[in-house]
């Protein structure tokens, strides 16, 4: 599929099927649409009437123009109240046109919507809700899909030349669609083996380094969490670390460390309250960890940035750790056991120390890391704790202009109570109540000082429903939260 900016007006384009976005209230056939509405002998307000179109966001109304005529389909799409407009209005009103044209069968399209904020965003968000919201995980399919999409061209109308912006905005794409294959990838696909295989490739596409550590260098780093976890699985863990590094003198040097778990079986806690099944998503966090460093690889901001992944599986063998069995961490802290399927935060806590001892100014890690943040904020929006302001508010403004959410969380100290052991420094597991937040807080035992930042992103990592940009299945998230965090926003489109 090509996407591409082009002059021409939506009243002399000529091609299979022409999109309009229109505010709301502002349903009227005067000026440009009027001039549109004579040009087709009154078919734009008869399609207005008909399907009570009034142009609310998201919304969709679709004709046919008719056979041998310049265009062949229309499709109205709704931008919702004028005064209400942000870059997400453009996300949802281009992927509705997506979904409009994927059902149409549509072969070219092109995309008339109104500029918000700048020409160049608004191409870069089109771009990215058409590419997102069409792209499909058929690998696993033994026949090509008979539905598939025919969409050949894009063109966008209005907004003058955006080559560069376009280009941009499929790099990042690359990278969320590598995060949403990572995931999809079912665990006797995607081991801690292919993801260090994906992060070579990345290194050496992009001229990225990289450092990948078996079990005996991380024996001697100490990394006896993450080693613990590792135990029972027959595959050898791998803790994967890339850093990119720009060309001249980097302006900030950060760290990326995602929650890599390729399978959860729940360990000796197996998971037997169910979910199981789904288990395989539970290296979303490395996975848009790896979509992160593709995308930056390409993009080459000036910022130093490591991204790493202690990968895994949970597993259960007679080499299991065993409830109640004492790790230590490789920061010298000890850890009692009291649920194997805590893990996730085991692996992190090596990865954490590890990160902090590259001496970077800011660390963001990411993971599915339980249950109870899905409880607490449900399934699109992830929990964002800090021990930094300022760095908390870098996220919010990242992920604002992504369109993915997240809302702040209390790091309340005094639950750590809660993980307190008789018998070593903490257990890995707190009571039931408020599961999320002592998470939070285990893990930051293993930061001493730098601002650092602890994403839960167990429900939007994964969707059982098509909507927005998303499919049913991984979703990519937060690739682009993440890229426009470490490109301090500003992406020169
Ligand atoms: N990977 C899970 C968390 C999870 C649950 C992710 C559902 C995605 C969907 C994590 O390792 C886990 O098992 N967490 C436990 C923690 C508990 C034992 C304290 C949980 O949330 O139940
Ligand atoms: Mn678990
Ligand atoms: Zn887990």
């Amino acid at each position: 599929m090509d996407i591409r900016s082009i002059d021409t007006s939506f009243l002399t384009w000529t091609g299979d099927t022409l999109a309009l976005g229109l505010y709301e209230d502002q349903v009227e056939m005067t000026d440009q649409l009027g001039q549109l509405n004579d040009l087709l002998s009154g078919l734009v307000e008869e399609l207005v009437t008909e399907s009570d179109f009034t142009g609310k966001i998201g919304t969709t109304a679709v004709t046919r123009v008719g056979v041998n005529t310049p265009v062949k389909k229309l499709i109205l799409v709704g931008l919702g109240k004028e005064e209400d407009a942000k870059p997400h209005t453009i996300r949802t009103a281009a992927s509705s046109i997506a979904r409009a044209a994927k059902g149409q069968k549509s072969q070219t399209l092109a995309i008339s919507l109104p500029v918000v904020d700048s020409a160049a965003s608004t191409a870069g968000v089109i771009t990215e809700a058409v590419i997102l919201t069409l792209h499909q995980d058929t690998r696993f399919k033994s026949e090509p899909d008979s539905n598939g999409i025919k969409l050949q061209t894009v063109e966008l109308l209005g907004l003058g030349d955006q080559e560069k912006a376009i280009e941009v905005a499929s790099k990042i794409c690359s990278g969320v669609i590598l995060a949403r294959e990572l995931v999809n990838g079912p665990a006797n696909t995607v081991t801690p083996l292919t993801m260090a295989e994906t992060a070579k490739e990345i290194a050496s596409t992009y001229g990225l380094e990289i450092e990948i550590l078996g079990q005996q260098e991380c024996e001697a780093l100490n990394m006896g969490a993450f080693l613990g976890v590792a135990k029972a699985s027959e595959l050898p863990p791998q803790f994967i670390h890339l850093t990119y590094k720009p060309q001249g003198t980097p302006v900030r040097k950060v760290a990326i460390v995602g929650k890599s778990l390729t399978f959860d079986s729940g360990g000796l806690n197996l998971k037997v309250g169910g979910g199981i099944e789904t288990m395989k998503m539970d290296m979303g966090g490395g996975a848009a960890t790896l979509g992160a460093a593709k995308v930056i690889g390409q993009l080459k901001p000036n910022v130093e940035v490591h991204f790493i992944c202690a990968a895994t599986e949970n597993m259960i063998s007679g080499r299991a750790m065993h409830p109640g069995d004492i790790l230590i961490a490789s920061n010298g802290k000890t850890i009692e056991i009291n649920n194997t399927d805590a893990e996730g935060r085991l692996t992190l806590a090596d990865a954490l120390v590890f990160a902090e001892k590259l001496g970077v100014e800011a660390i963001v890690d990411l993971a599915t890391l339980t249950g109870a943040c899905i409880v607490a904020l449900g399934d699109d929006i992830a929990g964002l704790w800090s021990n930094h302001e300022t760095l908390t508010h870098q996220i919010q403004n990242a992920a604002e202009l992504a369109g993915e959410k997240f809302w702040a969380m209390p790091m309340e100290d005094k639950y750590f109570d809660g993980l307190k052991s008789s018998i070593a420094d903490m257990k890995n597991t707190g009571p039931r109540a408020g599961g999320s937040i002592t998470a939070a807080l285990f893990l930051k035992q293993f930061i001493k000082d730098t601002p650092w930042a602890h994403l839960d992103i167990a429900g939007p990592v994964w969707t059982e429903k098509e909507g927005g940009t998303n499919n049913v299945g991984a979703t990519g998230f937060p690739v682009r939260t993440l890229v426009n965090w470490i490109t301090g926003q500003e992406i020169v489109f």
